[in-house]
């Protein structure tokens, strides 16, 4: 077989098997093109993609100006490194700050080294402007949080196989219970090195768990009271995903930091950044941080091109519209189901709860007969779907996945 031969579906999966390190467990389906909301595998079959790369192709697969913005950036010029200027990064610095209202932005590339970021521009805040005696800092995050698996992310997860054996672990973090106010103020009163409180404004990865309304900005206030930083990790919440550019919008908070990955470049492109106001910002200074690939023209050309897509199509309108129809026909559905026990989410970031024990693998086998049926999506924890969709999705496209949904559920009444 040549290298670049058209596999079958079973050949590809037979090739990742065999040559691939084992840390996923994907879905049997091979995918080989995408437009828009659809996705096809490599024998043609058309599938709605109601997962989105996890939020990342929110504007939809291979969407034009996207591609075109890339395509003209990877003929002109891909990649300086930091260690010449290049004539895109400020551009994007500029656009992306004024949109987020911050004062300065530091590129990466992946999720999971933005919010190593942020860790550690809070840390060095901490020393250099609120005075907490060196290696001392402290920052809050919350129970069943997914922020990455570098090894200091995982250090404070408590998902067993993301941490189980990769010990030791990096301190310097306390955890307390998400969505809980009184467990927030009990710490930041008890503890005067504390530097930050990280949160997902909805946890994601956790299984879609949105907090009580007035809970962020209630956390804010409080951060502000005992002068520590907010940190919003929107890798996933961001960019219109939930019905408004940011999540955190839903309750008017301006994060200290603000963390975001995935939809900043529409899925094209690894692109993450980090956003902060320059009595933040201003501690980081060169060679304190940085990547070869941070900050590149492509990332940058790409960024601007995704962010103006989403602010053209408003995006943030339509996920927070079909969102509500989405969760409404669910809810109609579950009334007569005994199969689901609940839809929860916001804007079009949501999931069900599939009334099997956790460890059942109903959930699993309700993704691949939805497969199937024409439609991708993925569980996350246990027995919980998550559904998150393109937002470039129609009304009448997004009433055919209900009825694909419900139709697969009903088979397993
Ligand atoms: C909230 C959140 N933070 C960070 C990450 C890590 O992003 P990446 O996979 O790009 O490293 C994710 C990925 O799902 C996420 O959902």
């Amino acid at each position: 077989m040549a290298v670049l031969d058209q596999l079958t579906s079973q050949q590809a999966i037979d090739l990742e098997n065999k040559y691939g390190a084992h840390n996923y467990h994907p879905l049997p389906v091979v995918l080989s093109r995408g437009e828009g909301v659809y996705v096809w595998d490599v024998e043609g079959k058309k599938y709605y993609d109601f997962l989105s790369a996890y939020s990342a192709v929110n504007q939809g697969h291979c969407h034009p100006e996207i591609v075109a913005a890339m395509t003209v950036q990877a003929q002109t010029l891909t990649l300086t490194s930091r260690a010449f200027y290049n004539d895109m990064l400020g551009k994007y610095e500029r656009y992306a700050s004024e949109l987020f209202n911050f004062d300065k932005l530091l590129p990466m590339n992946t999720g999971a080294e933005a919010v190593e970021t942020a860790l550690k521009i809070c840390r060095k805040w901490a020393y250099e402007v609120k005075g907490i005696d060196e290696n001392e800092a402290e920052i809050i995050v919350c129970e069943n949080n997914f922020h990455g698996r570098t090894t200091t992310i995982i250090s404070f997860s408590n998902d067993p196989v993301a941490r189980k054996n990769f010990g030791p672990y990096t301190n310097g973090f306390i955890k307390i219970d998400y969505d809980n106010l009184e467990a927030l103020e009990q710490t930041l009163s008890n503890n005067k090195n504390v530097a930050g409180f990280l949160v997902e404004p909805i946890q994601g990865e956790a299984g879609v768990y949105v907090p009580t309304e007035g809970y962020l900005s209630k956390a804010k206030a409080l951060c502000e009271k005992y002068n520590v930083l907010f940190i919003a990790d929107e890798v996933q919440t961001g960019i219109a995903r939930t019905g408004k550019m940011l999540a955190v919008d839903h309750e008017n908070v301006k994060p200290d930091i603000l963390i975001l990955g995935k939809a900043l470049s529409g899925g094209a492109y690894p692109v993450s950044a980090v956003l902060a106001d320059n009595a933040i910002m201003n501690v980081i200074q060169p060679g304190n941080h940085g990547s070869t690939f941070g900050g590149n023209p492509i990332a940058a050309a790409v960024a601007i091109a995704a962010l103006e897509v989403v602010r053209k199509e408003d995006l943030a309108k339509n996920a927070e519209v079909l969102g509500q129809l989405f969760r409404s026909e669910l809810s109609k559905f579950i009334e007569t189901s005994p199969i689901v026990n609940s839809v929860r989410g916001k804007g079009l970031l949501n999931a069900i709860l599939i009334n099997d024990s956790e460890d059942s693998d109903t959930a699993w086998n309700i993704c691949l007969r939805l497969r199937d049926n024409g439609l991708l999506a993925k569980p996350t924890h246990g027995n919980i779907i998550r559904f998150a969709p393109p937002l470039v999705m129609t009304k009448d496209q997004l009433l055919d996945c209900v009825s694909i949904i419900t139709k697969t559920l009903k088979e397993f009444e």
